[in-house]
């Protein structure tokens, strides 16, 4: 059975270091890992809106050798016109790989259980897994590297503040418990993260040393971390809910003012896109502890190593 990145846990501990370790090489050595020569193709399956993931998959793919292959969800309408189980049989295949953006959950785990070769969450309602690797990768290089003497995170802390209930706030608890960093969630209280979510990632912390946090005071989330980061308040599929995902967020806005609760030298995340003056000011996103464009390029090393990993053993 091929392995696949679904959700952050999918990674063990010591295998989400084992990526980001390879992330950093890969990025040292662009076109030192070649696992797709042929080339061999990777479907790029792209249900919602997207820049960021559709290039740094696509720029990748081709760095490792292979042949992106980027599918228009509106097209393929993948469980409407042909049901995911036939899908998935189809591009198990055709291709090495399968990235998927999409909306449920449950849509990406019906596909890796039937596709034959691994496949990797870009995106869905409840996770944004290799968002998340990659900003480990941007706070290591920030925090000094993964050396052989021990990871540059481990008993970093790391600050997320407002919408609790997103993707990013989810894959920051899992995937930030897994690195053993204290993450900390700010968010009101109406969205708060799923409780599984936040009961795994207590779980994964319990083995890894690292803390977890869900308040409603964005200060006591942000007072003294390593890093903050926040996201839109209107993920990709709540757009119709717009107008009243204001409001309580205001708060929660990275502003000066709230930077200022964070460690001195604390960096800034923000997946992106962003909106200025809504979840982040002007000031911030464009200030000099924002490190958003290294995260941006880490997606593309990142998912490269992990694309290599996940080959490795399939
Ligand atoms: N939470 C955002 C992330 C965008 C990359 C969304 O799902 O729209």
């Amino acid at each position: 059975m091929p392995r696949h990145f679904l959700r952050d846990d999918h990674l063990t501990p010591a295998e989400q270091r084992e990526v980001l370790e390879l992330a950093l090489a890969i990025k040292a050595d662009p076109f030192g890992w070649q696992p797709l020569a042929g080339p061999r193709a990777v479907a790029i399956l792209l249900d919602k809106p997207t820049l960021r993931t559709q290039v740094s998959f696509a720029a990748g793919v081709a760095e490792l050798g292979g042949f992106p292959m980027s599918v228009d969800g509106n097209l393929a309408r993948i469980g409407v016109r042909e049901s995911i189980a036939d899908t998935a049989r189809v591009l198990g295949r055709q291709v090495a790989a399968i990235v998927w953006r999409t909306y449920d959950q449950a849509r990406i785990v019906e596909m890796a259980d039937v596709a034959g070769v691994p496949v990797v969450n870009a995106l869905t309602d409840q996770f944004h897994p290799c968002q998340v690797l990659a900003d480990l990768q941007t706070l290591a290089e920030h925090c000094g590297g993964l050396t052989a003497t021990g990871p540059a995170l481990a008993g970093r802390s790391l600050a997320f503040v407002g919408d609790g209930a997103s993707n990013m706030a989810h894959s920051y608890l899992v995937g930030g418990a897994t690195a053993g960093l204290d993450v900390r969630i700010g968010a009101p209280r109406a969205f708060w993260p799923d409780e599984a979510v936040v009961a795994r990632a207590e779980e994964i912390a319990a083995a890894t040393g690292a803390r977890v946090l869900v308040t409603d005071s964005a200060t006591e989330a942000v007072d003294g971390v390593t890093a903050v980061a926040t996201d839109t308040w209107v993920s990709m599929g709540r757009e119709a809910e717009a107008a009243e995902r204001e409001a309580p967020f205001v708060p929660y806005r990275l502003d000066a003012d709230l930077l200022g609760e964070a460690a001195p030298g604390a960096v800034v995340l923000h997946c992106l896109p962003a909106y200025r003056g809504k979840e982040i000011s002007a000031e911030v996103l464009d200030g000099p502890a924002a490190v958003v464009w290294d995260e941006a390029e880490n997606r593309k090393h990142a998912q490269k190593a992990l694309l290599t990993w996940l080959l490795e053993r399939a």
